[in-house]
């Protein structure tokens, strides 16, 4: 098996197997190059030649032990009928979702049709790393759970606070859950059929979970979790889940419940202090500073040995707490490969 999915079957793997957030993405010069040629962001990713190569561009430079499907958690929005651009500089920005209407508007039935040059971007790459001599790193899949995608949504785009969310959550309940339950749904489609495709794991970015009150946080984090991994589980038995609650804390321990078997950790959270409130077979993943590679040297090296002194003995899967920035030397992420593999 390969030693990401053994890390996610319970498995103290050592040396950890290791991938980074974002590692396709703006720091590598072969990633600049494709996306200047692109039309636009979303063209990228809805380009499956364009999209498996620059999957594969980092796994070529690293031999990373996962690639992640390139693509954006605002591609299921996308695919529902809601609006999406990526503007230079700006970020995504979406028509803000305030209504009944808007909810209405969501059309599940079109995903299916729409996620397919996706699903074919997964094909290519499984066949790439196999034909590219890849045979033991494994390919996530992902999708934004529904709390976060709702975020970008209801803000129509990003915000430091997502002030109008909790607003609508409190004020307009039902709207609320009506939104959630319809993204709720939408990801187990998109989910399975990425798993379908040939996806060996996959990971569910929950980045704004930490905005939430406890309360709130069970109704519209861990639940629609639970409900995501339990349909999964019962289609693709077998299939492991990575759950990143971002910001949750001690919190992370409730999401966990929702039956994932791995819990990604932030860059503020203490790995260690997290890793004792899961369950010993319930894999940690996290969690470097991202700003500790673009420094490189000696603060990378102390705060990477720090996380993985932590982390021996367990199930762990070296990553960043958040994901790699575009200022990141590319020396310096090949430098951290060379200390995470020497254990
Ligand atoms: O390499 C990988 O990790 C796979 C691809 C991936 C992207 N986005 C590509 C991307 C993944 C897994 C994501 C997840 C994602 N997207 C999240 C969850 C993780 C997190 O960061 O919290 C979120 C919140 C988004 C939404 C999003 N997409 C934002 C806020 C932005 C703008 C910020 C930025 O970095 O520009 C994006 C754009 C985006 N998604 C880029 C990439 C490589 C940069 C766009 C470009 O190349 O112009």
């Amino acid at each position: 098996m390969k030693r990401l999915l053994r890390t996610l079957s319970g498995e103290a793997v050592w040396p950890p197997p290791v991938w980074l957030m974002r590692q396709a993405g703006r720091y590598l010069p072969e990633y600049r190059a494709i996306r200047a040629d692109a039309k636009d962001f979303v063209a990228l990713c809805t380009t499956p030649a364009l999209a498996a190569e620059v999957t594969l561009q980092p796994i070529r430079r690293y031999g990373f032990d996962a690639a992640i499907l390139f693509s954006d958690i605002l591609m299921l929005p996308w695919a529902l009928g809601h609006g999406l651009e990526f503007k230079e500089g700006e970020g995504p920005v979406l028509p803000r979702l305030r209504d009944e209407a808007a909810v209405a508007a969501l059309d599940p039935s079109r995903v299916a049709g729409r996620v397919e040059p996706i699903m074919e971007t997964v094909r290519l790459v499984r066949a790439g790393l196999v034909a590219e001599g890849f045979g033991d790193t494994a390919l996530i899949g992902f999708a934004g759970a529904p709390f976060t995608v709702a975020c970008y949504m209801i803000e129509g785009g990003g915000s430091k606070d997502f002030a109008n969310v909790r607003a609508m959550a409190y004020a307009q309940p039902a709207l609320f859950q009506r939104l959630m339950d319809t993204l709720t749904e939408a990801s187990v489609e998109y989910l399975s059929a990425q798993v379908t495709a040939g996806a060996e794991a996959l990971m569910l970015f929950d980045s704004w979970a930490g905005v939430l009150s406890p309360s709130l946080f069970r109704t519209h984090c861990v639940a629609p979790a639970k409900r995501i991994v339990s349909a999964l589980k019962a289609r693709h038995p077998g299939i492991p889940i990575i759950g990143f609650p971002r910001l949750a804390g001690v919190m992370s321990r409730d999401y966990a419940a929702a039956g994932t078997d791995g819990i990604g950790v932030d860059t503020g959270s203490d790995i260690a202090t997290v890793a004792a409130m899961l369950p010993a077979h319930v894999a940690v993943q996290g969690n470097l500073d991202p700003l500790a590679v673009v420094a490189g040297g000696s603060p990378m090296q102390a705060e990477t040995a720090a996380i993985l002194n932590a982390m021996r003995g367990r199930p762990f899967v070296f990553n960043l707490g958040h994901g790699i920035v575009p200022q990141t030397p590319p020396e310096h992420v090949a430098a951290l490969l060379e200390l995470v593999r020497a254990g």
